[in-house]
């Protein structure tokens, strides 16, 4: 038997969670848009073509946010083509996934689904083959209240309001050699520099995000960030990290360290982000947004990520996510909780089919894959101020990565609704886990939300012949006395309390 002990005080906060660290994220790739959440034609779709089941589902989600048009499709997309007159729109070559763009799905049918989604928009403005001039077009376009060109062409195309987006990413990973347009440090830092300028010339409300390394492992890694800051530091509000989560060795064990590098990535990025801001002897803090994460590793060859002959939708990168993908969405979550004074936005990548949270059948259903019930679970009942936890707990050995603790957790207290959350993943593969919480300054409380993540099968997934094979479960072991939360945690399990005022 593990015995973890957790300890928070309510006087004691690393920072209020920022609701946008739940977003998720449509690219123009595969089946996200065409067949994902959009099928004209579908038994669900509404008069817009939206799949009323993935729009319930992405409901479900929690979903706060929503990332579009990519992803490495952006880099080469040029927005005018996906507004206006439907019949009106060209196909084009999308070039970064081999297949055939038809434009039938744009701006103005994204920020439409936003709304019906229930979600905030987040756009991304082409910085591989176009720049600052596109840029100011797109955002005088969606921003703009009317009475010059592009916000009038909004207005002629049935959108008399503005879309008043307000997060914006200046490109997507530039330094990445797979990208349209890839750029040097320099060229981009200058180009995301200006482009930054006259967006917020145009709309000085917007929080606009420059892109950092495409992930951890790139050549370029620390020194991009810290140059590309150095153009922009005064201009934008973020900067991204993108990372993708992988099971080489096939080994829980190894597999949980994934979650503690990306800690290590977002306290690196976030001191690279301070340096530049003590070399312009600025006290302006740059935020984070985590705004591609994911499991994705078993569909990544070369035929998962294009077909032959220039297909329209096809099926990429169709990742089917098992029960200990779960666990480790469950774990990231939590650390990206633990790390709510520094990443304010983050996006699962992707929503639908695409490494999606949701899967659908063309004319057919829709489900649940594994990794979406943590991200569930945590959007519902992550409200609050994330506390300041103090956990001693057992921790084993890896062989690459040092050792882990079993118990990783964070607690939410929301001082507007009453309630602390407490969210555990107990990483032993073996052995039970008694847990005690004690949730100080918080008064007498009761347990009004218990559950528990398991499965006797690390590789149980849920696929549309047994769309419910991993599913939460309640809570049997868990009590409260006091301000003292006791529970039994199963081996390889993610769990949630939600505790209120008795
Ligand atoms: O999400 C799939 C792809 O992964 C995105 O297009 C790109 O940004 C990343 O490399």
């Amino acid at each position: 038997m593990l015995t973890s002990n957790i300890v928070v005080d309510r006087d004691f906060a690393i920072a209020p969670l920022d609701r946008h660290v739940f977003g998720t994220f449509v690219e123009h790739m595969g089946r996200c848009v065409y067949g994902g959440i959009y099928e004209a034609g579908h038994p669900t779709a509404d008069a817009h073509g939206f799949r009323r089941d993935v729009l319930a589902l992405t409901r479900e989600l929690g979903a706060t946010m929503v990332r579009y048009p990519g992803g490495n499709f952006l880099s080469g997309y040029d927005w005018e083509d996906g507004v206006g007159p439907k019949k009106q729109r060209p196909g084009r070559l999308d070039l970064a996934w081999g297949s055939t763009e038809t434009n039938e799905f744009g701006t103005n049918e994204f920020t439409t689904w936003c709304q019906a989604a229930g979600v905030e928009p987040m756009l991304a403005v082409n910085l591989g083959t176009r720049g600052p001039d596109a840029a100011r077009q797109l955002i005088e376009y969606c921003n703009h209240p009317g009475g010059t060109l592009y916000s009038d062409r909004r207005r002629a195309h049935g959108f008399e309001q503005p879309h008043a987006v307000k997060y914006w990413c200046l490109g997507n990973e530039m330094d990445g050699p797979w990208q349209i347009c890839q750029k040097t440090a320099a060229e981009y830092g200058r180009i995301a520099q200006e482009t930054a300028k006259v967006m917020r010339w145009v709309d000085p409300s917007v929080h606009l995000t420059a892109c950092g390394s495409s992930n951890h492992a790139m050549p370029t890694y620390g020194h991009w960030e810290h140059e590309v800051l150095e153009h922009c530091f005064e201009h934008v509000e973020l900067i991204s990290l993108h990372q993708y989560f992988r099971n080489d060795a096939d080994d829980i064990r190894t597999y949980f360290a994934v979650i503690e590098d990306l800690d290590a990535f977002i306290k690196e990025v976030a001191a690279i982000a301070d340096a530049v801001a003590a070399k312009h002897r600025s006290r302006k803090r740059i935020m984070l947004a985590l705004d591609e994460w994911n499991v994705w590793y078993k569909a990544h060859a070369p035929s998962d990520l294009r077909k032959p002959g220039w297909p329209r939708a096809p099926r990429l990168i169709e990742e089917v996510y098992n029960f200990e993908d779960a666990l480790i969405v469950g774990g990231v979550l939590i650390t990206l909780m633990n790390n709510a004074d520094r990443v304010k936005v983050a996006c699962l990548a992707q929503l639908v089919n695409v490494i999606g949270a949701i899967m659908t059948e063309p004319g057919g259903p829709a489900w649940r894959q594994s990794i979406f019930h943590p991200f569930a679970q945590a959007s519902r009942f992550g409200h609050g101020t994330v506390l300041r936890a103090n956990v001693q707990t057992d921790s084993y050995a890896t062989a690459a990565h040092g050792r882990l603790d079993f118990l990783l957790a964070s607690v939410l207290n929301d001082d507007t609704t009453g309630r602390a959350t407490v969210f555990a993943l107990n990483r032993g593969t073996a052995d039970e886990m008694r847990l005690a919480v004690e949730l100080r300054d918080l008064g007498q409380r009761r347990i009004v939300y218990a559950s528990e993540l398991h499965h006797a099968d690390l590789k149980a997934a849920n696929t549309l012949a047994a769309p419910h094979a991993v599913e939460p479960c309640e809570h049997r072991d868990v009590a409260i006395a006091g301000t003292v939360l006791k529970a039994k945690l199963r081996p390889l399990s993610w769990n949630v309390f939600v505790t209120e005022p008795a």
